[in-house]
Formats: C-alpha cells, sequence, structure tokens
C-alpha cells in the first residue's frame, strides 16, 4: 500500500487528500497539521471548511484510508510521498516585505522532513510558492539528508473554493513539475500513477519544476487579470451610460476570449490571486525586469481602485457622510459557497465605511461572528498567520454587528451592500427589507445579483456595479 502523508490540513491540504483516499483506495493518506483543533475538526462531524461535497467523500473515506493527525513526524517518517500544503503568507516585514512569499512555514516543515526520515521521499510542493522554491528546498533537504533520497516535485493546486471536490475530481489539467533526471522522472512516475487512478493521462501533464511552477503563478495571474480588465471596463460603463453585462457578453461571445470569469464585482478576493501576483512581481523585479512587473502590479492595483470606488460611491450618494448611519452588509465571504474570508473585498469596503465612522450590520450564512471581528482588526498580509488564530480584539467590534439573516440586518438601515453573490440574495423579500429601511433607502450591488429595475420600481435608490447610473448618483463627483 503506497503511504502518502500531507503536511498542512488547510483549504488545500484537505479535500486534495480526500479526493486522493476517495479515489485511491489502496492508497493511505494522512493528513497532519500543527493544529490540533484543526485536526480535530477534521475528526469531527463538523469539518474546519465549508465545501459542497467534502463532507460526503472525508465520511467515507475516513478512519479507512484517511487519516488526520497532529502526529507530523511520525507520518513523515512513514510515508513515501509527502505532499506539503502549508501556508506560503505574503512576507510583512524585511527583504521582500509586502510582495514576497514568506516561506517560514515551508521551510520549517522541509527540515522536519529532512529531520525524520530515514527512507527516501517525494516531497510534493502543493502550496503556491515562488519560481525556484523547490531548488531552495532541496538545498535544505539534501543539505540535512543523512543519506536518504530526496525528490522534490511541484504539483500546484487549482481547485477553486466552493467548487473544489468537482474541480478535483475533474481538473481541467494536472501539473507534475520534476528533475529531468531518472529518479526524477521515477518520482514523477510515482506521483502520476496515484493522479492516473480517475484522470486520463493526456490531461496529466509533466514538466520541469521551474515550469509548473511558474504555470501556477502565471494561471492565477491570468485569470486576475480578466476580472481587472472586466472591472476597469465597469468604472466606464458607469461614465458612458454602457452596461457592464452586455459588454461581458458581447466580449465572452469571441471563442478566442471565452465567457468565463467576466463578471465585474466590488474586486477578488481569495488567498491565491493578490498574493501570486504581488510574488510574481517580486519575481519580475529581482529578475531585472521593471516593466514585466508593473505590467502585472496594475491588476492588484485595479483590484484595490475598485474596492475604493465602491466605498465612494456609498458615502458620495448618502449625502457625503455615513457617520452613525446603520448600513448592512450581505455576504461577507470572497465569494459564494464558501465560509472563507482571506483577502475578500467586504473587508476593505467594510474598512473604508468604519473609517467614515458607520455602523455596520453584516449577514453572512457561513462566516463567524468571531472572524469578521478578526479580520477587521488584523493588517493587511497577516491573515495568513497561524497567529489569526488569536481572540478578537473586542474594541474593533464596536461599530460592527453580525445579524442572523439579511432583514435583520436591514432593519433600520439607511443602505444595504451586497458583498458576496450567494444564492438566497436573488430571492430576497425587497419589498419587506425596502419597508423596514429608513428613507432615502440606498441599495449597493457589488456583485450584480439584483434586478436593478425592479429595486429602482420598489422605491430604492440603486447602485450595481457597471449598470448605468440611477439619476440620483449622476451628478455626485467622479467617483474614486
Ligand atoms: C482561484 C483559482 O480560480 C484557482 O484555480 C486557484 O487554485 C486558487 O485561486 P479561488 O480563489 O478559490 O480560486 O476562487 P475564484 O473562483 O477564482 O474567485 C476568486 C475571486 O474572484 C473571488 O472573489 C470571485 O468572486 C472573484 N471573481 C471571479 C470575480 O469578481 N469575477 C469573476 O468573473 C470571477
Ligand atoms: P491553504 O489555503 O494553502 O490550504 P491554510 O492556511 O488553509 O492554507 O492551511 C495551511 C495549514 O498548514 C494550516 O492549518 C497550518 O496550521 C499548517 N501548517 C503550517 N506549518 C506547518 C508545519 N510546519 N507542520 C504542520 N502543519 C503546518
Amino acid at each position: 500500500m503506497v503511504k502518502i502523508c500531507c503536511i498542512g490540513a488547510g483549504y488545500v491540504g484537505g479535500p486534495t487528500m480526500a479526493m486522493i483516499a476517495y479515489k485511491c483506495p489502496d492508497v493511505q493518506v494522512v493528513v497532519v497539521d500543527i493544529s490540533a483543533s484543526r485536526i480535530n475538526a477534521w475528526n469531527s462531524d463538523h469539518l474546519p471548511i465549508f465545501e459542497p461535497g467534502l463532507d460526503d467523500v472525508v465520511k467515507s473515506c475516513r478512519n479507512k484510508n484517511l487519516f488526520f493527525s497532529t502526529d507530523v513526524e511520525a507520518h513523515i517518517a512513514d510515508s513515501e510521498i509527502i505532499f506539503v500544503s502549508v501556508n506560503t503568507p505574503t512576507k510583512t516585514r524585511g527583504l521582500g516585505a509586502g510582495k514576497a512569499a514568506d516561506l517560514t512555514y515551508w521551510e520549517s516543515a522541509a527540515r522536519m522532513i529532512a529531520d525524520v526520515a530515514k527512507t527516501d521521499k517525494i516531497v510534493v510542493e502543493k502550496s503556491t510558492v515562488p519560481v525556484k522554491t523547490a531548488e531552495a528546498i532541496e538545498k535544505i533537504l539534501t543539505h540535512n539528508s543523512k543519506g536518504v533520497n530526496f525528490q522534490i516535485l511541484s504539483n500546484p493546486e487549482f481547485l477553486a473554493e466552493g467548487t473544489a471536490m468537482d474541480d478535483l475530481a475533474k481538473p481541467d489539467r494536472v501539473l507534475i513539475g520534476g528533475r529531468e533526471t531518472p529518479q526524477g522522472q521515477k518520482a514523477v512516475a510515482a506521483l502520476k500513477a496515484v493522479y492516473a487512478k480517475w484522470i486520463p493521462e493526456n490531461q496529466i501533464i509533466t514538466m520541469n519544476l521551474w515550469s509548473a511552477e511558474l504555470s501556477k503563478l502565471a494561471a492565477n495571474a491570468f485569470l486576475a487579470q480578466r476580472i481587472s480588465s472586466i472591472n476597469a471596463m465597469s468604472a466606464l460603463c458607469e461614465a458612458t451610460g454602457a452596461d457592464v453585462t452586455e459588454v461581458a457578453y458581447a466580449v465572452g461571445k469571441d471563442t478566442r476570449i471565452g465567457s468565463r470569469f467576466l463578471n465585474a464585482s466590488v474586486g477578488f478576493g481569495g488567498s491565491c490571486f493578490q498574493k501570486d501576483i504581488l510574488n510574481l512581481v517580486y519575481i519580475c523585479e529581482c529578475n531585472g525586469l521593471p516593466e514585466v512587473a508593473n505590467y502585472w502590479r496594475q491588476v492588484v492595483q485595479i483590484n484595490d481602485y475598485q474596492k475604493a470606488r465602491f466605498v465612494n460611491r456609498v458615502v458620495a450618494s448618502m449625502f457625503n457622510t455615513v457617520s452613525g448611519k446603520k448600513i448592512a452588509v450581505l455576504g461577507f465571504a470572497f465569494k459564494k459557497d464558501t465560509g472563507d474570508t482571506r483577502e475578500t473585498p467586504a473587508i476593505d469596503v467594510c474598512l473604508g465605511l468604519l473609517g467614515d465612522k458607520a455602523q455596520l450590520s453584516i449577514y453572512d450564512p457561513q462566516v463567524t461572528e468571531d472572524q469578521i471581528g478578526r479580520d477587521l482588526a488584523t493588517n493587511k498580509f497577516d491573515w495568513d498567520h497561524p497567529a489569526h488564530l488569536v481572540p478578537t480584539d473586542p474594541t474593533a467590534k464596536k461599530s460592527v454587528t453580525k445579524a442572523s439573516n439579511a432583514y435583520e440586518a436591514a432593519k433600520g438601515a439607511h443602505g444595504v451592500c451586497i458583498m458576496t453573490e450567494w444564492d438566497e440574495f436573488k430571492t430576497l423579500d425587497y419589498q419587506k427589507i425596502y419597508d423596514g429601511m429608513e428613507k432615502p433607502a440606498f441599495f449597493y450591488d457589488g456583485r450584480n445579483v439584483i434586478n436593478v429595475e425592479a429595486l429602482r420600481k420598489i422605491g430604492f435608490i440603486v447602485y450595481s456595479v457597471g449598470k448605468p447610473l440611477d439619476p440620483w448618483m449622476k451628478d455626485l463627483p467622479a467617483a474614486a
């Protein structure tokens, strides 16, 4: 029986290993983590992450060929293939602060592997890392090897949250990068054999290590660039009276461009896009390519601009002040069908509104009050550190409350902001919401989920990203 160990029981490690165990009954998979509370949750009825379809897969394999443990050392020692899926935050201080990946967790995992390994190991990079990380890790391992042979592979993950289980079951492609030596190729073949249990071989692409590492950064940069492109257009649509949905539809009909990932929004979030682009920017700078670095940096800058523009729309339309006004925030997760709030645009929008002294009432079906409090009290780039799990600063929560549904959030509010495209927001009783609000009642849709005309008919003053402006907003100062 092949034994696989995965270091890091997070959003990537947990679902990926569950799928491997599910599809490969003859492989034993153990997911290890230094966080006892995370491991306990994986072993309980309430998994630490919400992902459609994950519960069933975990329940069908757990304690058969899928295990969750805090005994990191023993399971590393015992396994042939070790996936490393730890967090790789953006550095907050020192060289490359605000851009470069902080490889502290990765390095400590590598040192641990070197320390406890008694037999040959295949070490697989699963978390997104800068190009050439494999080389650095290889050095740590070989300099501490005590005669053990280590082969490093890059096997980047392309799952998107909310659809992770489908993405894992039917991936567009699997990438495996390895050394072009006989031993390297043997390791590539061993990992390929695992995926080949359920993925057609022509979709498993093998390449050199650096290509695989860079492909992951490039794929995320291209995806984020599409969103920043349509969001940049949304600002122009608002200024000219065009409708961004119509523009996106027309553009996407060109088969060379394609229709996916062209939804204008308040901005992209999630643990990958911003981090990976900043990483790419840093790598370009380090390689003497400032023009390329600036090109990609602009994708993040437009994303920040889009969030700031949204806040300005809200404040400018509400008589230039939201001080003391209740504002309902519907949705806090970075997208629907996940409880994940990492880099969610809702954080910057809420902080912007709080900066103008608003009183926020936030409703999200999956995000806890504690998480919201922590997010609004966390410094930029600090969210990806385990220290993030420290209790909330109680002072940060004063002007923020969590509502248990959208109606409660909107009761007595001057404005409602949609931050996440949860399906339930499409079918709310907006007449009821309007009746319970202060007048004039303002509505700001950061995800284009509501029917603008229907809400205007009820009486709302409506802003929806990239849509023709409400007459109320036309004469206000240009946003952002
Ligand atoms: C992304 C990549 O899609 C995935 O391949 C990679 O492995 C990890 O990063 P994820 O961050 O989970 O996945 O979600 P994704 O669906 O890509 O959405 C990212 C952000 O972009 C979300 O905030 C989403 O709301 C936003 N988005 C997406 C838009 O604003 N408009 C779109 O058209 C698509
Ligand atoms: P991702 O989205 O990439 O999966 P997460 O932050 O959700 O990232 O998960 C990373 C996990 O890695 C965390 O649960 C963290 O506790 C764990 N981790 C970090 N360093 C180590 C380590 N040296 N050994 C074991 N687990 C680690």
